[in-house]
């Protein structure tokens, strides 16, 4: 169990993960993969948890004013804001963009450029989630090569990003081809209004009262999902189903078990996690940007245990998972 608890000082950045990382503005992000193949496209990526789970959890770490350049990808991908305030833009010049603050979630459609800068005045953090096992990776736009190449960064179809000013182009290496300035304009674009029907702001929030884990949930504790196909703050569909627990100290789930993987992230507060399994029982405490894997059949409980309110999101390897199983 240990190996599918990772706390956040466990999680690796990687400063060259993307063919952006020598571009000014760019240059200072921190690229984490912690569950998934991921989409890096560098070799040296740390993964903390290779196993599939049906999507791909990772992170991005930034700087006040640092970006991450516009890019697109073959499945939805989630941002959840951990610390910090970012700008999110999207389309093909970046023509539309909104401020997400701490606890914010946005979950941004397939074809669609986007990219996100840290605008607070302290080190931004948020947590990614991208759909399936293989992601299919990243496309770039156009002048994000045009960028990264006018500092030396070329993509290399077997070598993954290069850089020419270390050494020359191998022999025989094939360049990822460019996409063009006309395949790019025909991608999606959404208005505003039409992104934030896809936003969940942490102010606006209200627990549902017939959530799944209602029924066995103790003390000052409310459920919301925030990703779904029924009643969800943002539509899914995406092949994974996201909610998100608010517990006061105190508050907690009984034991219960479910069919799907289920991966924990303490957004805020400490969570205690308990399992039985076969006679053996443990335990994890879960504190700020901790995660953890639950394999499928698990009886465990959650519990807020810490003096300052308690967020706690759940990733479910679903579209629309199954009721959980209570056990006495
Ligand atoms: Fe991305």
């Amino acid at each position: 169990m240990r190996e599918r608890l990772v706390k956040r000082s466990e999680m690796i950045p990687c400063r060259s993960a993307f063919i952006d990382t020598h571009t000014p503005g760019s240059h200072l992000k921190d690229n984490f993969s912690i569950i998934g193949p991921g989409v890096t496209e560098n070799a040296e990526q740390v993964v903390n948890i290779r196993e599939p789970h049906g999507f791909n959890i990772g992170a991005a770490g930034q700087p006040p004013r640092i970006k991450n350049s516009l890019h697109s990808h073959f499945t939805a991908e989630v941002f959840m804001i951990h610390e910090g305030t970012f700008e999110i833009y999207w389309g093909l010049d970046s023509e539309c963009r909104t401020v997400l603050s701490e606890g914010d979630v946005v979950s941004i459609p397939t074809r669609c450029f986007r990219g996100f800068e840290n605008v607070g005045e302290q080190y931004g953090f948020l947590f990614t989630v991208l759909g399936g096992d293989d992601t299919g990776g990243v496309e770039w736009a156009p002048k994000v090569f045009e960028a990264a190449e006018e500092h030396g960064l070329v993509l290399l179809e077997e070598h993954g990003v290069w850089d020419t000013h270390k050494a020359p182009i191998p022999e025989g290496a094939r360049r990822v081809k460019v996409m063009s300035q006309e395949e790019a304009s025909g991608y999606d674009t959404y208005t505003e209004a039409e992104m934030e029907q896809r936003i969940s702001r942490v102010a606006n929030l209200v627990p549902q009262t017939d959530a799944p884990l209602s029924s066995g949930s103790y003390g000052s504790i409310g459920h919301l999902r925030i990703i779904g196909l029924d009643e969800s703050v943002i539509p899914g569909g995406d092949g994974f189903e996201m909610n998100l627990m608010t517990a006061d100290q105190g508050g907690g789930v009984q034991m219960h078990s479910r069919k799907e993987k289920e991966v924990l992230i303490c957004d805020r507060g400490s969570w205690k996690i308990e399992w039985k399994d076969k006679g053996e029982s443990g335990c994890f405490v879960l504190e700020k940007g901790d995660l953890f894997s639950l394999p499928p059949d698990l009886p465990r409980t959650f519990e807020s245990i810490g003096v300052n309110p308690g967020r706690l999101y759940s990733v479910i390897n679903k579209d629309a998972p199954s009721s959980p199983s209570w056990h006495a």
